[in-house]
């Protein structure tokens, strides 16, 4: 037999009131991502052949982000007035290829479903072939607000009842609703076409079909295998503790893989972190972030968008953003890599250096206080504390290029655009215009004059003049 095809249906509709946002619920960021992406990423990993993600409240963002981001395989279906979870899921069914078999039904705030145990509920539906529904079920410490699971005297399930609809001795069931579901495509599309809104919130209710279910072939159900699992965020004391689940999980894959990574590091999803790297304290990495085999990232690190080659060493509290660290090279403590620094192999960026738009060849060094902007550094190039590449006039960015092994001494201004050929030697304190050719040296600075016995008088003077 074929495996069955799998679509998931994602209720994103609502608008989140509690979060207080103009920005849809659904698109406040945990580890990096909007929520809705990790609900998607877990249907993915179900199986799921396709997702279609029913939208309201901001569609206009949640529509956007979820084309950036997975293309075809999500589709989107409006559902201008939320008329209740049974609603939205009659509005998705009208996106849902005819060739569904099974839908995975799930909400668009809970970010910490885990794939697997959706893999195992499509399991439970498929070795049941009479039953067209499987659920989830969980015990929370506290069930107010949850649907409750009505059982008969067998223990099959027969109903939900939901909080605000409940009779007293129905509330105090303690077995609750997650709101995760599998059902056979065919049961679904009929038995949404039989629920009535007869209940104290006037809504059409998704948990209506379970009571067709219980006489249709009953309906399975597996307890959920951590409660956090299902955790809905509805305000942002709630996202941030989804947050810290979800960096810890990061962690421990990459402590898996064979990384050292310190627990207050912050790992975003996405991130790559390779074997034997260590990642220590305070350390956030985000975006498209790869750091290679057994480099270092040091205390105190924020790195986005930046791809670390193996046996690097990025030394405390540096900043670095859209930009490539070589193998072996060393950055910090407190240098700023800004947008397309390349950093070459085994070259060093030192304290206070800030580079943008600037590769530095292999080996090349600028260990202290410089600003080295759209630059281009030769191999084995030694820039000197306190250079700076003058590259705006005000209204323009220019090029500064230096050549390979050239030396630039400290307190040197590169006034761009401007070459400096392989070798050549700038003295200290030279401010360079115009080209220098390979192995020449630069030198413009006044000449030094030494006046004997000078300090002394200057001395006497300068204290009778404060006694006035
Ligand atoms: C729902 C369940 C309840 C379960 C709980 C788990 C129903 C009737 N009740 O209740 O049994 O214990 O989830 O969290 O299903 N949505 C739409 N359109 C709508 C209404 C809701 O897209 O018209 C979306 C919301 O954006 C949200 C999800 O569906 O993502 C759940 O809706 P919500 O209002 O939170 O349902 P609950 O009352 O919590
Ligand atoms: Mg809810």
């Amino acid at each position: 037999m074929n495996s069955p095809r799998i679509t998931a249906v994602v209720l994103a509709a609502g608008q989140g009131t509690r979060m207080k946002s103009p920005l849809p619920k659904v698109l406040h960021a945990l580890a990096g991502r909007p929520m809705i992406h990790y609900v998607i990423d877990a249907a993915l990993a179900a199986g799921a052949a396709d997702v279609v993600v029913v939208t309201g409240h901001g569609r206009d963002q949640v529509e956007a982000y979820l084309a950036k981001t997975f293309g075809e395989r999500v589709r989107t279906a409006v559902q201008a007035e939320q008329r209740g979870t049974g609603h939205a899921t009659q509005i998705a069914l009208e996106k849902v290829a005819p060739e569904a078999d099974l839908l995975l039904l799930l909400c668009g705030d809970t970010p910490l479903l885990d794939g697997g145990e959706l893999a195992s509920l499509v399991k439970l539906l498929a070795e049941n072939p009479d039953a067209p529904l499987a659920m989830l079920t969980m015990r929370p410490a506290d069930a107010t607000g949850y649907g409750r699971i009505l059982r008969d005297e067998n223990g099959r399930i027969v109903g939900i009842r939901e909080h605000k609809d409940a009779s007293a001795a129905e509330r105090a069931i303690t077995e609750t609703n997650p709101g995760v579901y599998t059902a056979r495509a065919a049961f679904l599309r009929d038995a949404l076409t039989k629920i009535q809104p007869n209940n104290a919130q006037r809504e059409l209710y998704l948990t209506d079909v379970v009571a067709l279910a219980a006489p249709a072939g009953g309906v399975v159900s597996q307890l959920v295998r951590d409660p956090m699992n299902v955790a809905g965020i509805n305000d942002r004391a709630q996202l941030a503790e989804a947050e810290d689940v979800l960096y810890r999980r990061i962690a421990d894959v990459h402590r898996r893989g064979g990384a050292t990574i310190r627990t207050s590091a912050k790992i975003d999803a996405g991130v790559i972190v390779e074997a034997d790297s260590t990642i220590e304290h305070g350390v956030v990495l985000r975006g498209a972030t790869s750091i290679g085999v057994g480099a270092v990232i040091d205390v105190g690190c924020v790195l986005t968008d930046v791809r670390v080659a193996a046996s690097a060493l990025v030394k405390p509290y540096s900043v670095a953003s859209s930009s490539t660290i070589g193998e072996k090279a060393q950055i910090g403590p407190f240098s700023h890599l800004r947008p397309d620094s390349d950093v070459g192999p085994d070259a060093h960026v030192g304290n206070f250096v800030e580079t943008k738009k600037t590769r530095l060849g292999r080996g090349a060094k600028a260990n202290h206080l410089a600003y080295l902007g759209d630059g281009d550094v030769g191999a084995g190039a030694n820039i000197g504390a306190g250079t700076i590449f003058c590259n705006y006039d005000g209204f323009q960015k220019h090029k500064t290029t230096i050549g390979e092994g050239a030396f630039i001494g400290s307190d040197s201004q590169i006034v761009a655009p401007v070459k400096i050929g392989n070798g050549a030697y700038v003295a200290t304190g030279t401010t360079v215009t115009r080209d220098v050719p390979d192995d020449a040296l630069a030198i413009a600075r006044l000449k030094q004059e030494n006046k004997e016995g000078y300090a002394a008088r200057l001395k006497s003077r300068l204290k009778a003049a404060a006694k006035k």
